[in-house]
């Protein structure tokens, strides 16, 4: 069975999530899941020691939807509606605090973590993973954005962000998008870091909070 849409932004995050509770709390899933602990047969005394060591075997706990508990910490915002786009032509953003830039675009062809009718609308910070001066252009010909300003990295947004040339080593991170019955495209999560935070849900304010 393939991964959904926002298994495959989430995946890494929840995989190093399972993973852990895996190894360090298999007893908590015991109580969900079914973690059998046998313990090896008393051989009989020899006066030899067991050569056996125990064997652990653990069967699956129920699925956990992570990626939808992280989702549910972001705000959601609209962006724009797919009336309004044309491919090739950029929206800005802020999201998802206030002050933090990103583009929206449709990029005319099948993408990766593409939403939309053709799967082809992408959304991206436009903070440099690098040294986080802001990129400012998105290049249609290419399809990528870039170079930066500051030491010219420019990352390709047909596949996910990565980096095409330049400085920086890790991928732009990618906006998680949603549309409606409306047609109303919204961001609904980031998937990877945004250059200099610890956390992406700390900062200024986050957009769509007035409190
Ligand atoms: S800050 Fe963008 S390439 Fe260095």
């Amino acid at each position: 069975m393939g991964l959904t849409r926002r298994e495959f932004f989430f995946a890494g995050m929840a995989g190093g999530a399972v993973a852990a509770i895996g190894v360090l709390i298999p007893m908590t899933i015991a109580s969900d899941g079914e973690t059998v602990v046998v313990a090896p047969t008393t051989p009989p005394d020899t006066g030899t020691p067991p050569t056996t060591a125990p064997v652990t075997t653990t069967t699956m706990a129920p699925e956990v939807d992570a990626s939808a508990a992280m989702v549910g910490f972001f705000p959601s915002i609209t962006v724009t509606n797919l009336a309004d786009l044309k491919d090739g032509v950029p929206i800005n953003f802020d999201y998802p605090q206030v002050g933090q830039s990103n583009i929206l675009v449709k990029m005319g062809e099948p993408v990766i973590g593409g939403v939309g009718p053709d799967e082809d609308i992408v959304a991206f910070s436009r903070i440099c993973t690098h040294m986080g001066c802001t990129v400012p252009d998105y290049k249609h010909e290419y399809k990528v954005l870039g170079p930066c300003p500051c030491h010219y990295t420019t990352f390709d947004l047909v596949h996910g962000g990565v980096v095409s040339m330049g400085q920086a080593t890790q991928n732009l991170p990618q906006v998680l998008l949603s549309v409606n019955d409306s047609g109303d495209v919204a961001a609904d999560g980031v998937f990877r870091l945004v250059y200099g935070y610890a956390n992406t849900l700390e900062g200024s304010q986050l957009v769509g909070d007035n409190t």
